[in-house]
């Protein structure tokens, strides 16, 4: 039996990965794609997703839902200066898309899937979280009956990539990031820059993937990233935040986790959306997080090309 998944994104190029990897590895049963507003606007996150999943001639297959066009109670921030103005770094521009976007609103789409199938589905968020404490503000009692939450997002003993202290998708909606993290769901595993900035992409594994329309996009939509990445880290390579989420869902095995109790800042004028982890347990509190601390990021790109080779 395929695992039940749904996918939040905000699809920039990284998101986009994320959804060629769960849709080609064959192993997940992708009940949908809800799409928020974050690294882009909402409207060209969810083109951006219509794009990806027409690429791969699934746009009849797997509905996408919008979600919500704004941070809970801040300005929207978006992150043109890492996917490009348009999210997928000037890929599929001549692409039309002519399957439109299912109705109703994502945080209604995730609490109706979950309660179909009680038990039974795991929440990939790559994205700011503000879908998920929407449904979960609606329906307190939906945390009881999601399987697991992943959550690409955060950095516990490193730095940030927005702010000195923050990851962007914390960053920029950190009230719904502490609604989730304090809903009490029994399953959140949060796979954060600490071991997804392990996980980079290179040319030599962009060439690895062969030659076909696919790999002919991930270069593409790539290739100012690396550019980018390369300025800021002396790497030239394309992190691959989003995809490690969906590698956690295939294979747990990936990563070395551990519980501890976190929380996000939203008061401070420096650190706001820091993800703030109890490592001692100094506040006596529970823990509410299976923080990753540790990725097998060779096993996981070979995992990533196997998927997506030609
Ligand atoms: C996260 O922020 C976004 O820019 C990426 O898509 C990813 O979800 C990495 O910090
Ligand atoms: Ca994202």
């Amino acid at each position: 039996m395929k695992k039940k998944v749904i996918l939040d994104v905000d699809t920039g190029v990284d998101d986009a990965l994320a959804i060629l990897l769960a849709i080609r590895s064959g192993e997940l049963d992708i009940l949908g794609i809800t799409t928020v507003n974050g690294n882009v606007s909402l409207d060209q996150a969810t083109q951006n997703t219509c794009k990806i999943l027409k690429l791969l001639g699934m746009e009849h297959e797997i509905p996408v839902v919008r979600g919500a066009n704004k941070p809970l109670m801040r300005a929207a921030h978006f992150e043109h200066r890492v996917h490009g103005s348009d999210g997928l770094g000037g890929a599929l521009q001549d692409m039309q898309v002519d399957v439109l976007p299912a109705h109703g609103h994502a945080a209604d789409f995730l609490v109706d899937q979950v309660r179909q199938h009680d038990g039974d589905v795991t929440l990939i968020m790559t994205a700011p979280l503000t879908n998920l404490a929407l449904a979960v503000m609606k329906h307190p009692d939906l945390v009881h009956q999601v399987k697991e939450v992943i959550v690409m997002g955060g950095v516990v003993q490193g730095f940030g990539n927005v702010t000195p202290t923050a990851e962007y998708n914390m960053y920029v909606d950190p009230e719904a990031a502490k609604i989730v993290f304090q809903a009490g769901f029994p399953a959140l595993t949060l796979v954060g820059l600490d071991v997804t900035r392990k996980a980079l992409l290179t040319d030599e594994h962009i060439q690895a993937l062969g030659d076909s329309p696919l790999s002919r996009y991930i270069k593409e939509s790539t290739a100012d990233y690396m550019q980018r990445y390369y300025e800021r880290n002396g790497v030239r390579a394309c992190a691959l935040h989003d995809p490690l989420a969906v590698g956690v869902a295939l294979n747990k095995q990936l990563v070395t986790t551990h519980p501890y109790f976190v929380d996000v800042e939203t008061k401070s004028e420096l650190c706001d959306g820091q993800t703030v982890c109890d490592f001692q347990n100094r506040l006596l509190k529970e823990a509410n997080v299976h923080v990753c601390t540790d990725v097998s990021a060779d096993e996981f790109l070979q995992l990533f090309i196997h998927a997506l080779r030609a």
